[in-house]
């Protein structure tokens, strides 16, 4: 195979049903023959895989939200060098859960600067982006009752029930935020519906997807 990948993100907050998305789309490309590789953020490398439980569930480390950010980062440049830039160049397309919009949406939502985190980005990443990002959109409300907190690691496990809460909402403003900003990259899928259904809306947007991509 020739012709480069696609790189695909998806994003929301915790519990928005990402995750479930991932073989939706995995099979529907396999399905018509192309190669694909799923992967996500944190983790993905063995890097990643070594950073996760530092940044997700140690209360100890005291990370500051800037540091935080930096790890994520750096993790994230060793993933796209080891993993995603290669496997695109081989024609491969990359289906990642999380990317730079998570560290956008959660590190600005800690409290550092979207200006300095898109900034950070450009400066570690260059113009590498997404192809195309799938924003799974929940209030946040409904995503906590999705999540199943015995099961799932976050990245604010030092906040009580309340402000995870708040803290949520603010993610979801600044996913909000960015889908503006991007519309053409980013897809807002309603995903308060029947999951059926927002599997059904995901595979439309990737159909359409895939005509504008193939035909450039
Ligand atoms: P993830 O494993 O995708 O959890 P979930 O199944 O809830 O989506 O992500 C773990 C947590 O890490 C989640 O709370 C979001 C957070 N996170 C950031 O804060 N910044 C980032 O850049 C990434 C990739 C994740």
């Amino acid at each position: 195979m020739s012709a480069r990948g696609a790189f695909i993100t998806l994003e929301g907050i915790d519990g928005s049903g990402k995750s479930s998305l991932v073989p939706v789309l995995e099979q529907a490309l396999r399905a018509d023959g192309l190669e694909v590789c799923t992967t996500l953020e944190p983790g993905g490398t063995a890097l990643g895989q070594a950073l996760r439980p530092l940044l997700l569930d140690n209360p100890a480390l005291e990370l500051t939200p800037y540091a935080e950010l930096l790890l994520l980062i750096a993790a994230r440049r060793q993933h796209v060098e080891q993993v995603i830039r290669p496997k695109l160049a081989a024609g491969v397309w990359v289906i990642c859960d999380r990317f730079s919009d998570s560290s956008i949406a959660y590190q600005a939502a800690r409290g550092v600067e979207r200006e300095e985190i898109i900034a950070l980005h450009t400066q570690v990443l260059g113009d590498f982006a997404p192809d195309l990002t799938m924003l799974l959109d929940l209030p946040a409300e409904q995503g906590r009752r999705r999540a199943a907190p015995e099961s799932s690691l976050s990245i604010e496990t030092d906040l009580d029930d309340a402000a995870r809460l708040d803290f949520q909402r603010q993610v979801s403003e600044h996913y909000r935020q960015l889908a503006e900003a991007e519309s053409g990259r980013i897809e807002v899928l309603a995903a308060d519906a029947p999951i059926e259904a927002v599997h059904r809306d995901a595979l439309k947007r990737l159909e359409k997807f895939r005509l504008r991509f193939q035909n450039v």
